[in-house]
């Protein structure tokens, strides 16, 4: 198989003004949990067995009723900025990695700013699929390298639950609803060592979701309640996915490790998208890693496209995976077909907790922002109000 972008080196940060530095995580999936064994239950021609055996995943969360994307967003957010111990109000940039969307427009990253109160940050979403999340924290990396930056707020975030055909076992029983975040801080010290991102538009039927985003909670999440309109759900042509995956996944986080000027055996941690235990047992044999250096979590959340990066970097920082000056690989692919590699030196210690201090604090600013974006509302009310008048004046 041809695959493009062999040729292209990755994106080395040579001598940049600032590293971008991750100083903060967060994540957030929903409560509900969907086991196997419910599609079965449901009459899909399934089960338990295979669907574990061919994938590696054993359950999945899936958002409520009232539960949207921006919603999951806000929560790693917010988790983020206090593990950061960052306010809202210095952020210069807020990025959501989303294909699913609370609409079409507004964007999703301007939601999470009015929510957080990040009232001084630029905000804009970014869809490369499931490999979303780490096209955008190059992009933000890439903001604090060139010193237009100080710190950026990076989320993924996906509901696809609300695009799945609920009768199509090829593809219902793999993903999974959630969000993670990070927070990146301008540093002297690496940081982001090397990126790389690619495209190859020429895969893009392989998976789709024709239909742009419906009406927020139009097609209530439950199982079963498929909208009627088939372009909406998502279609995928899996085998062909997973063949390009393990390369793709593989060929990335090489280029990303030579160009950080290492050897994959340097790897402490291999993060890949979470869409099928093998692809990544694959990938990672390509790469000579031993599977004790993957972290996989695809067991519990299944696939959560933008999401699953930032979900797992979370996890295996919990875990205690992660420490001070370990080299961290994160390698995605998604629909486009698109696919990204991140190549991270971790420079900062993991605290065990925030301070009490902080603890009192974060909640007073989570409701200043609260008030505040009630107070912008309403002032948007008036405005129009007085618009309304003086326009009425004039006639
Ligand atoms: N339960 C039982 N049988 C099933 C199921 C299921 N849930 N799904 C498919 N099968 C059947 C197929 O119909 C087929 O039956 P047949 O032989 O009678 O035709 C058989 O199992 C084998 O199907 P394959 O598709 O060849 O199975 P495979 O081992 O390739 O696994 C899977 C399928 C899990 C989808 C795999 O191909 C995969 O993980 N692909 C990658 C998908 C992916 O990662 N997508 C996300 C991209 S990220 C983004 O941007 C959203």
């Amino acid at each position: 198989m041809s695959l493009n972008g062999d040729h292209r080196r990755a994106e080395v940060v040579a001598a940049p003004q600032k590293y971008a530095q991750i100083t903060g995580w967060g994540m957030y999936v929903p409560n509900r949990v969907v086991p196997n064994d419910t599609f079965v239950k449901m009459g899909l021609d399934t089960t338990n067995e295979w669907i574990s055996s061919r994938t590696g995943i054993e359950r999945r969360h899936i958002v409520g009723r009232n539960e949207a994307t921006s919603d999951m967003a806000v929560r790693a957010a917010k988790e983020a900025l206090h593990v950061a111990e960052l306010n809202a109000n210095e952020l210069d940039l807020v990025l959501v990695a989303t294909c699913t969307p609370d609409h079409i427009m507004p964007s999703t990253a301007s939601l999470v700013q009015d929510r957080i109160g990040a009232k001084s940050a630029g905000a804009m979403d970014l869809n490369a699929a499931c490999a979303g999340f780490v096209y955008a924290l190059n992009t933000g990396a890439a903001f604090i390298e060139s010193g237009r930056a100080q710190n950026v707020l990076v989320v993924g975030a996906d509901e696809l639950s609300n695009h799945l055909d609920w009768k199509d076992r090829t593809t219902c029983v793999l993903f999974g609803d959630g969000a993670g975040a990070v927070v990146l801080r301008a540093s002297d010290k690496p940081g982001v060592m090397a990126t790389t991102m690619g495209s190859d538009g020429a895969g893009a039927n392989l998976l789709t979701i024709r239909a742009g985003s419906r009406k927020r909670h139009s097609n209530a999440a439950s199982n079963g309640h498929a909208a009627q309109d088939s372009d909406y759900f998502l279609k995928m042509n899996g085998p062909q996915i997973f063949r390009w995956a393990t390369q793709m996944m593989a060929k990335a986080a090489e280029k990303v490790v030579a160009g950080s000027g290492l050897k994959t055996s340097q790897i402490d941690l291999f993060i890949p998208h979470q869409a099928n235990f093998r692809i990544m047992d694959a990938a990672a044999r390509r790469l000579g890693l031993p599977i004790e250096k993957v972290f996989s979590n695809v067991a519990e959340y299944g696939n959560t496209s933008a999401a699953s990066i930032p979900i797992a970097l979370c996890e295996a920082v919990q875990d205690g995976r992660v420490k001070a000056g370990d080299t961290i690989v994160l390698a995605s692919f998604g629909a486009g077909l698109s696919w990204a590699a991140s190549a991270i030196r971790w420079g900062v210690a993991v605290k065990p907790q925030v301070s009490r201090w902080r603890s009192i604090a974060y909640p007073v600013g989570d409701r200043m922002a609260a008030w505040r974006s009630t107070l912008r509302r309403q002032e948007w009310r008036v405005r129009a109000e007085v618009d309304k008048r003086l326009r009425k004046d004039k006639d």
